[in-house]
Order: structure tokens, then C-alpha cells, then sequence
């Protein structure tokens, strides 16, 4: 097992980046809050597809919390993450403070419409993806890196990001990578953690509910009824359901039946004190 660079400060990953470009070496950003999981690792090994050269940065973004989330109590396990990182044979990782990302003074946002305005995540939480896309734009041109690797776990983030990169012509590409799931089909999450083992049992019936409802739609059910349906069987499994939409899976924007598609179907679901997301094509 080799070491990995670890770089704190902008300056610093700039000039590991620079090095790698200039023995014409291309980057792959993957941007992570930490807590890593065989997730994060299967991001790193999309990277690592795509470039010679992978960066981790790991960052609990504070301006993507609303102040009663999780923020404080946001897992951290740096040394677990380092030993993950070192074994997926990752290059660097970026692991500012606060005070690098969001100095003194600091004072700007990216100011989001489309995906981001979608009536899905952002009715739950206004001002994350605004707090999301400012912490990317930061990370892609901090970096400079060729690619960004991003998880079609959070489906809309996914969009957000992608379509904020193109038209702020942050020179990056997305690269998208489907979810990983453990064995249940329960969506790996920095968040399971939080689950008690009951909850746990319970939690693969969000994936169930959804394969269920992808199969009712695509034998052209009537959509409105189906997905009502999968609502009610969520609730009584003991969820409290955000929502569970149907959607345009490259606008988000709602969709009446199989002819509206491609459809893809999008929940947000509490169970205890933990929130789930989830999503799956038709
Ligand atoms: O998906 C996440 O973990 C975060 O939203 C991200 C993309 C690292 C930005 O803080």
C-alpha cells in the first residue's frame, strides 16, 4: 500500500494539478463530503476510466445545510477515507478547512434556474443546490480537472451540476456513474449510517416500491394512479414520503404518461430522523 498526497490549500492543489497537466496527464475530480463508502470508490474508479490522474476532495460543504440539517453531526472519518482512498490507488486528496473554501468577506453564489427550480429536492430544501453548485463551481476551477465524476444517486444534483458546467463554461466534463447499491438494492449513503437496525431492515422497500412502480408504468398503467399507489405502499411501510415523482429525466420536468418520457422516478423519504433519496429509470 503507497501513501497519498493530502493538499489543504487551493494553492497547493492547483500545483499538483498543473504537474500532472503539463506531463500532459488528465484529472479527474471527484467531490465528496467524506464518510466514503464503495460508493465513493466506484466514483473513483470511473475516474480513474477516464484519467490518468484522480483527485478526492473531501469537504462538508456548510452553505448546503440549512441550519437544522445535519451539518454538526455530519459523519467525519478522514483516517478511514485516507486508508479507502490509498487502497482505490487515488492520487491527492483536497481536504480544505472553512476558512480556505469560504474566507473572510466571502460574499458570492451561483444563482441557479432549471433542474435546480425542478419542485423535487428544492421544495425541501430551498437554498441547498444553490449551496451545492457554489461549492462545485469553487472545486471545478480551483481544480482545473478535466472531469467531474458524479453519482446518479442524487439525480438532481447530478443535473444541476451538469447543466451549471456548461453554461458557465467551467471547462469540465461531467461524467455521470449509476448508483451502487448493496445487496438489498438499498442506495449506499454516507446517511445508512444513521439508520437503527430496524430501520434498516425496513429501508430496501424505497428501491422495491420504485421497481415496482417503474414495471406498473412501463406496462403503460395509468401514471397518476400508479404512482399515487406506490405512495400509500411507502407511507405504510412506516416512511414519512417527501415525494415520489415522475419525471422528464433530462428536464425533471412532470411527465402524464409513458409517451412524456424518457420517465424517471424520484423520492425523498424520512424514516426516524434520517432522510433517504432515491431514484431509478422506467
Ligand atoms: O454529493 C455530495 O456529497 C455533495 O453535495 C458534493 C457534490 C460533494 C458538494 O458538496
Amino acid at each position: 500500500m503507497t501513501d497519498i498526497a493530502v493538499v489543504e490549500t487551493v494553492g497547493a492543489l492547483r500545483a499538483a494539478v498543473a504537474g500532472w497537466h503539463a506531463a500532459g496527464e488528465q484529472v479527474a475530480l471527484i467531490p465528496t463530503m467524506g464518510a466514503l463508502h464503495e460508493g465513493h470508490i466506484a466514483l473513483v474508479k470511473e475516474g480513474q476510466r477516464h484519467a490518468r490522474r484522480t483527485v478526492i476532495s473531501i469537504f462538508v460543504n456548510p452553505t448546503q445545510f440549512a441550519p437544522h440539517e445535519d451539518f454538526k453531526k455530519y459523519p467525519r472519518t478522514f483516517d478511514n477515507d485516507r486508508a479507502m482512498l490509498v487502497e482505490a490507488g487515488a492520487d491527492a486528496i483536497f481536504f480544505p478547512q472553512v476558512e480556505e473554501m469560504y474566507p473572510p468577506g466571502y460574499a458570492t453564489r451561483v444563482l441557479l434556474l432549471g433542474p435546480a427550480a425542478a419542485g423535487l429536492e428544492d421544495r425541501f430544501r430551498p437554498t441547498h443546490f444553490e449551496g451545492v453548485a457554489t461549492v462545485c463551481c469553487k472545486l471545478f476551477t480551483q481544480s482545473r480537472a478535466d472531469f467531474g465524476v458524479f453519482g446518479e444517486k442524487d439525480y438532481q444534483q447530478l443535473k444541476v451540476v451538469t447543466r451549471m458546467a456548461a453554461d458557465l463554461d467551467l471547462g469540465i466534463r461531467i461524467v455521470p456513474l449509476a448508483t451502487i447499491r448493496e445487496a438489498d438494492g438499498l442506495a449506499m449513503s454516507s446517511r445508512n449510517r444513521y439508520l437503527s437496525a430496524e430501520e434498516r431492515a425496513i429501508a430496501p422497500v424505497l428501491h422495491q416500491a420504485m421497481q415496482a412502480l417503474a414495471a406498473r408504468i412501463r406496462n403503460e398503467d395509468p401514471l397518476f394512479r400508479a404512482v399515487t399507489e406506490a405512495q400509500a405502499d411507502i407511507v405504510s411501510a412506516g416512511f414519512e414520503l417527501d415525494y415520489l415523482e415522475a419525471r422528464h429525466a433530462e428536464t425533471l420536468a412532470p411527465v402524464t404518461s409513458l409517451a412524456d418520457g424518457p420517465i424517471r422516478l424520484l423520492l425523498a423519504a424520512r424514516l426516524g430522523a434520517t432522510r433517504l433519496i432515491d431514484n431509478i429509470a422506467v
